[in-house]
């Protein structure tokens, strides 16, 4: 027996049971000439604008026109420390203490800056585990590691892959590959919740896994901050990292989070490139490097401050939903998203996304038979806006801040709608 029911109305009074209603009204929703809203399902590729952001950005515009370089510290939000007013906020979302969090830089370059110091291979222990189906960014950044450090990308990348005619990956498989090659392997850098499937793996396996053949393991966890509820610090992986302008609604481009697990907080003796920012006294110029322990040491540069302004504006609403809010709904949202599809019975779409909560996000991946792409281009012809990813899924996230069970309702129906023969 399914919890839901089917109809608009039922969507509707799910919508106004939903504690988190009033957050819609706080995002910039796009909408067609006519003025009506667009269906948004993209929060996974691009998250809405906070009506606040401008605010937020406004106020160091401001400061910093009638106080130049005094704004730094003078400023009503000094840019001296301003990366700190993030760190709590963060911490909470990806479940973290605040010692092992920093907002700094994109996602590749702190995977790149976190490899520096995390991929410490030898000439026999040097093999990097990834995801068959990695984000490319990661695959890129996972070969040239190996090139850097004088190995063959093709001979040093081991990938786990579903198995044959599946779509999901397997723990037992990567418990498989570290039974066989672990000696070898040095590293694995795994997506938290997949790019493509919106597969949500056990973290906390995989780090026991990883670290029982001595292995360092790390996180992308670009689709899986403000999304689920990753606990990166109980699982106890050694790093991660991740964008903010998915979920985390901060604007096209914007910087990204690290994480650096606790035990590894004052260890100076890991390797790593190092600047100013990342130095304890950060205006006592003349003395020799002193790392700021935690996350906050892998800092390089003093950070662009507009930016972490639309961060600050969307972590604080975060801050005052909480994650355990957001992810009930979500739960919610994104079942009954999964329910109507499946009531609509139809050979043409295939949801490869598991259907147990646990091992997702709010995405579902939609497999489309014959890999026809025209389905997706009809559903954006009506502005219900989804994404397409090569070979053959439409990715459409209800995201719980601002989508409503009635957008969710109604996209479903356009999607019959599309598929019913004419
Ligand atoms: C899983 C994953 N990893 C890495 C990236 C690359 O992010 P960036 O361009 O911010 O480095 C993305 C971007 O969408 C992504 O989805």
């Amino acid at each position: 027996m399914s919890d839901y029911n089917l109809g608009l109305d039922y969507a509707k009074q799910q919508d106004q049971l939903d504690d988190l209603k009033h957050y819609r009204s706080q995002f910039h929703i796009p909408k067609d000439n006519k003025g009506n809203e667009w269906l948004y399902f993209t929060g996974n590729s691009l998250g809405l604008q906070p009506k606040s952001t401008k605010d937020y950005i406004n106020q160091e515009l401001e400061d910093w026109a009638n106080l130049g370089v005094e704004g730094h510290f003078e400023a009503k939000n000094p840019w001296m420390p301003y990366h700190e007013y993030l760190t709590n906020s963060m911490a909470k979302i990806v479940g973290a203490k605040p010692i092992e969090v920093v907002v700094m830089n994109t996602l590749t370059t702190n995977l790149h800056l976190l490899m520096v110091s995390f991929y410490q291979p030898t000439k026999t222990k040097y093999k990097i585990v990834i995801e068959s189906d990695a984000f490319p960014s990661d695959r890129y950044a996972v070969q040239t590691q190996l090139e850097f450090h004088g190995f063959d990308a093709n001979e040093g990348l081991i990938e786990w892959k579903p198995r044959k005619d599946e779509e999901l990956l397997n723990i037992e498989d990567l418990e498989n590959i570290l039974e066989e090659q672990g000696d070898e392997i040095a590293l694995l850098l795994i997506g938290g919740v997949n790019y493509y499937t919106g597969q949500y793996l056990n973290l906390k396996k995989i780090a026991e896994l990883g670290h029982a053949k001595n292995c360092k393991v790390g996180i992308d966890l670009a689709h899986g901050a403000g999304n689920i509820k990753p606990e990166l610090h109980d699982s106890g992986v050694d790093f991660a990292a991740w964008c903010t302008y998915k979920y985390l609604n901060s604007g096209p481009g914007s910087l990204a989070g690290l994480f650096v697990h606790e035990k590894h907080a004052y260890n100076k003796e890991l390797k790593r490139f190092a600047g100013w920012w990342s130095h304890n006294k950060r205006f006592n110029m003349r003395q020799p490097l002193d790392v700021i322990p935690g996350a906050e040491g892998w800092q390089l540069s003093n950070p662009p401050i507009l930016s972490m302004a639309a961060i600050k504006a969307s972590l604080d609403m975060f801050n005052e939903v909480g994650m355990d809010a957001l992810r009930k709904k979500s739960i919610k949202l994104t079942g009954y998203f999964e329910f109507l599809i499946n009531e609509l019975n139809n050979h043409k779409i295939k949801i490869i996304t598991p259907s147990n909560p646990d091992e997702r996000g709010c995405q579902l991946s939609i497999q489309v038979k014959n890999a026809d792409k025209n389905l997706h281009q009809k559903l954006t012809d009506t502005h219900i806006i989804t994404d397409w990813r090569e070979p053959d899924v439409i990715r459409c996230a209800p995201t719980p801040l601002y989508n409503s069970f009635e957008d969710v309702y109604r996209m479903v129906e356009k999607l019959k709608e599309i598929l019913s023969p004419s």
